[in-house]
């Protein structure tokens, strides 16, 4: 029983895999299959931003929440390219992204920023999403939980956590990210056994910083075959898909093999 209040979590990161067009498409698409939508699925769909808002209308009417991929910490100014959490707030979101793993990596992101971040999205009013995870290297010199734990600490200690949002974490191990079809091709998936390990620790860990039970999920290449997977381990309340959410056929199959 890996439920949370009763549901499983299944929020779907697009990044920057679709364009306006594209987006607006599949929303329409992914609509249109309401009646296989189940009670028991919480949905959040992360398009681009400038998508954000057509796609969202769209899917709010079939209870499908958005949110940002990204925010920026202050409200507003001169920060030529950003876009506020208010200003995603003000937009129809109630998530955002903090700290996904390829804007750590390949943005630069620091942990200092990601808590800025995080500060920002709750006053805001939105829910954060806190991704965290090790590099392959870091797993491979054994500092996965040491790693995950800096994350953790930095973006949560001793921060206000309104008492009308959930504590939601993203279990990203890097190294699993963008690898395609086919769980357990070794070196290239993280297993089940794994994935719970460190979903138990962040579970733990996380529940000494803010006095809540979090909200674990598991992102990293999950497929419709392997969702269940992953579902099943104890600690896993459900998962933040990439690149298999942005066709509908794979979308729909991770979605019917949520049991
Ligand atoms: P992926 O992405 O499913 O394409 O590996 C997951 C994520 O980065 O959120």
């Amino acid at each position: 029983m890996s439920t949370h209040n009763n549901q499983f979590y299944f929020f779907a990161n697009w990044k920057m895999y679709l364009d306006f067009n594209e987006a607006n498409i599949l929303a329409h698409a992914i609509a249109s299959e309401h009646k296989q939508f189940s009670a028991n699925v919480k949905m959040a769909i992360f398009p681009n931003a400038l998508s954000l808002y057509t796609a969202g209308q769209t899917l709010k009417d079939v209870g499908i929440a958005v949110g940002g991929q990204n925010v920026f910490w202050e409200d507003k100014g001169g920060y030529t390219g950003e876009i506020s959490a208010t200003m995603y707030q003000a937009a129809g979101c109630d998530y955002a992204l903090v700290g996904h793993s390829e804007r750590r990596h390949q943005f630069h992101e620091t942990n200092h920023e990601v808590r800025q971040k995080m500060q920002a999205v709750l006053e805001s009013g939105l829910t954060p999403v806190l991704c965290v995870g090790e590099t392959l290297k870091e797993r491979e010199d054994g500092k996965t939980e040491e790693v995950v734990e800096i994350q953790l600490r930095s973006a949560l200690q001793d921060i206000v956590w309104p008492t009308d949002r959930e504590l939601i974490i993203a279990y990203e191990p890097v190294w699993a990210i963008s690898k395609g079809a086919g769980a357990n091709e070794a070196g290239k998936h993280c297993d089940d056994v794994e994935a719970e390990r460190v979903h138990k620790m962040i579970r733990e860990f996380s529940a000494g910083l803010i006095k809540l039970d979090p909200v674990v999920l598991f992102g990293g290449s999950v497929r419709p075959p392997t969702t269940d997977y992953y579902l099943r381990q104890l600690n896993v309340n459900g998962i933040l898909v990439g690149a298999a959410s942005t066709q509908l056929e794979s979308f729909m199959g991770i979605l019917s093999n949520i049991k």
